[in-house]
């Protein structure tokens, strides 16, 4: 039997809470468009077997827009479509972690 197997499997939390929440959410952050914009980026430039999904809460709210690429589970934060271009671009693309961008422990 053959399994589906991708290069790089990129969840992004699209977590929604009432404003106000103590934790906050991904969703306040902009991750909704920041998730569109990955696809799209993706896409024009072929990346080949690369899947990006939208994730639940991945339990590091106060650290988000989170993000973690396997099979690595590399963890990344991410703000603005400029991260994104430098995760897409570099990880991605390349192979190569964007180290300003990896999430640190809380
Ligand atoms: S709301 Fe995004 S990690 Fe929890």
């Amino acid at each position: 039997m053959t399994q589906p197997s991708y290069n790089f499997h990129v969840f992004i939390c699209q977590n929604e809470r009432p404003e106000g929440h103590s934790r906050g959410c991904c969703h306040s952050k902009g991750s909704s468009h920041l998730l569109t914009y990955m696809k799209s980026k993706v896409k024009a430039l072929g990346i080949p077997k690369t899947r990006i999904n939208k994730a639940g809460c991945l339990d590091q709210c106060e650290s988000g827009v989170a993000v973690v690429i396997y099979p690595e589970g590399t963890w990344y934060q991410i703000k603005s479509t400029q991260d994104v271009d430098q995760i897409v671009e570099s990880h991605l693309q390349q192979g190569i972690p964007v180290t300003s961008l990896l999430m640190t422990e809380r």
